[in-house]
């Protein structure tokens, strides 16, 4: 699958170092000339006045470069050198340094009037933390599809078969733990639609929403030869992931016993999720198991 943060790293070195370069370039600018007459800025000297200990710090621009150099300034260079280095702390560091801007921005909101480059640099803030956030979850997301699967059973005849349907392999990695566990076979069901990378993500949520079945790759395993089936299932907006709905409406009548596996972000339990996947197999669960997951890290849900 393509990187998705190989792109947003490049973004977040392009904010530290746009923001970084900019506030060193300022703070040059006000340490050469405190009186701030050279480059224009004298006239926003009576503004600071509404700050603490104004009589003292902001009497000239010395200080007010000083911390714009150390605020804005190293903060976002170290950050830009560590994401150069493909160092992790480099990809919080950029996000968070995205936050501190908008915390600066908002005291120049309190001093000056609503003005335009006050706006447009708490929107680049917000666009710099964002761009860090996505960044570290596309990293974890990375991070954990390259970690090993657990090796599938060879077993013979096995009695026992684990269904799944997983886009980012979270789902995928606890079905193949259960196949391990219980000496199951595994089947993947398989969407004829994309569901893959950020457009796959918007595309499937298109079928959470609406409550659709999404099209799926002929189920070519016999299920009625197992004794039972565990379906592996993420949840999509709220609900039963479109692929498995259908695997499980073209499957009803067809498995003699199943217990279920939920996999989402949130605490709740899903319930819902089972009855309708009792509904359309036409049989009564025999066990729920329901995890939440953030990037990689499980934590069951007790009902
Ligand atoms: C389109 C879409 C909608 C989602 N909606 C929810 C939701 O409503 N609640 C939730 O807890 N998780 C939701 N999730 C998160 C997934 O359930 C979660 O990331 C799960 O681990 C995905 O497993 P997989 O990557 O193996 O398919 C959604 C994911 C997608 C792709």
């Amino acid at each position: 699958m393509k990187s998705r943060f190989a792109p947003a790293r490049k973004a977040l070195i392009f904010w530290t170092l746009f923001i970084g370069l900019g506030a060193v370039g300022g703070a040059a600018c006000m340490l050469a000339d405190p009186s701030g007459r050279s480059v224009g800025m004298s006239g926003m000297l009576p503004y600071f006045q509404v700050l603490p200990f104004a009589d003292v710090l902001f009497q000239d621009l010395f200080f007010s470069g000083i911390a714009l150099l150390l605020v804005n300034g190293i903060t976002n260079l170290t950050a830009a050198a560590l994401l150069f280095r493909k160092k992790p702390a480099g990809v919080v560091l950029g996000g968070v340094f995205g936050v501190t801007l908008m915390l600066w921005i908002l005291i120049q909101f309190y001093m000056f009037p609503l003005n335009f480059m006050s706006t447009l640099y708490f929107i680049f803030g917000f666009c710099q933390a964002a761009t860090g956030y996505a960044a570290w979850v596309f990293q974890r997301q990375e991070a954990f599809q390259a970690r090993p699967l657990p090796p599938l059973p060879s077993v013979e005849h096995p009695r026992r078969l684990v269904v799944y349907f997983s886009r980012m392999g979270y789902v995928k990695k606890l079905a193949y733990e259960i196949a391990e566990k219980t000496g199951a076979a595994v089947y993947e069901i398989r969407s004829t639609e994309r569901t893959e990378g950020t457009l796959g993500f918007w595309w499937c949520g298109r079928f959470g929403m609406h409550r659709w079945d999404m099209p799926i790759r002929p189920i070519d395993v016999d299920l009625s030869a197992f004794e039972h089936v565990t379906v592996c299932a993420p949840i999509w907006v709220f609900a039963l992931a479109a692929p498995v709905r259908t695997f499980c409406r073209q499957a009803a009548g067809q498995i003699r016993e199943a217990d279920y596996l939920l996999v989402h972000h949130t605490s709740g339990r899903y319930e819902s999720a089972a009855r309708e996947m009792d509904r359309l197999l036409g049989l009564k669960h025999t066990a729920l198991r329901s995890v939440q997951c953030k990037v990689g890290a499980f934590r069951e849900i007790q009902g």
